[in-house]
């Protein structure tokens, strides 16, 4: 008996939820989801449209935030770029470390007070050379600043620094889509027609440069060298005049930028044509 009844109930309960199912779907019709939807819609084109423009979100991890199965490696790369004497010194031929250009070791939104970005470096490489027929990786990019920026020697692809190195960048790329249209990254070249005047540009560099860089650009304790001995060599890309005018337009004086396009240009004129070490190599491409 007992069991007839639960089963009499058990009957009457799919009824009903057969009987509710149909009543919803009937009025469902009625009923205005297009809210809910709306927003499905919006939340799609937005991601539609970021993904047609190829636009990408600046977010890097920390350092120390790596997982623990790769961390020593992208701390010593970290301390690699923001005290490359002391970390890979065999290496290193002047007194300039990779953060005087790469600001922060390279974790920063680049424009005005960034320096040179390498947040996504690791998704923009290799990069292939059609004129020259080969492919770059960061191996040969890294050595390519560390013989030039740096006037010192290549290292071993397979040391321990140079894989803490790529390792590094590796981290701080995370959440990058592979070959994205990265807009931090890069020199930003100044639009401009001006012809640089290096007489003029020594009269910038005394009146906004030479209290940290120093009279002779030697270097203080404020602020590294800028030619002579320790500074970068004649390959390096900041040797390009039109790198410098734009890297100190957007950074120089150091925390308060501000020059006009004709004051960093002149500058970077005068800046240029100051003895410095000598690029001994092939000249194929800056550092
Ligand atoms: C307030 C001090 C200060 C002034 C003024 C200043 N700089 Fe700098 N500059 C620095 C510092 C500090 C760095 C390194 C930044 C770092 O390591 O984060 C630097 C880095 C640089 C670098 C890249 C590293 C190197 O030594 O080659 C260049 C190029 C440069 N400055 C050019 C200039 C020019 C040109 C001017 C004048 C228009 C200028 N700076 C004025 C402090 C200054
Ligand atoms: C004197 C300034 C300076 C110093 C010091 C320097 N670099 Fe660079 N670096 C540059 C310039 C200029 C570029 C070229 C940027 C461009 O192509 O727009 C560059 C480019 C790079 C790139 C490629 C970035 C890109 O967007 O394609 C990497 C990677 C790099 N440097 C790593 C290093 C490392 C590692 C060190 C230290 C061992 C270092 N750099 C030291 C000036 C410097």
């Amino acid at each position: 008996m007992k069991n007839n009844r639960f089963i009499f109930a058990l009957v009457v309960i799919a009824a009903f939820a057969v009987v509710g199912a149909g009543i919803s779907l009937i009025f469902s019709r009625f009923i205005d989801f297009s809210d809910a939807k709306s927003i499905e819609t919006v939340a799609q084109k937005s991601i539609a449209a970021k993904q047609a423009v190829g636009a990408v979100v600046f977010n890097p991890p920390l350092p120390r935030d790596a997982p623990a199965n790769i961390k020593d490696a992208v701390m010593l790369g970290y301390n690699i770029l923001t005290d490359t004497g002391k970390y890979a010194g065999q290496y290193v031929g002047n007194k300039l470390i990779c953060s005087n250009c790469h600001f922060k070791g390279g974790i920063t939104q680049g424009g005005k007070n960034g320096g040179l970005s390498l947040v996504g470096v690791a998704a923009s490489y290799p990069e292939y050379k059609k004129r020259q027929n080969y492919s770059v990786d960061l191996v040969t990019r890294t050595n390519d600043c560390f013989q030039r920026s740096m006037n010192g020697k290549p290292l071993p692809a397979d040391s321990k620094e140079m894989i803490a190195i790529v390792t590094y960048y590796q981290w701080i790329a995370k959440g990058l889509p592979i070959y994205a249209d990265i807009p931090w990254l890069g020199v930003k070249h100044l639009k401009s027609a001006y012809k640089p005047d290096a007489a003029k540009g020594k009269q910038v560099f005394a009146q906004k440069c030479a209290m940290c860089h120093g009279d002779n650009g030697q270097g203080t304790p404020a602020a590294p060298p800028l030619w002579g001995k320790d500074s970068f060599n004649d390959g390096a890309g900041m040797h390009k005049l039109e790198n410098l005018a734009g890297f100190a337009h957007l950074n120089m004086p150091l925390g308060n930028p501000g020059m006009s396009a004709e004051d960093a240009l002149d500058v970077a004129g005068f800046v240029t044509t100051r003895p410095r070490p000598h690029f001994i190599g092939k000249a194929k491409q800056g550092g």
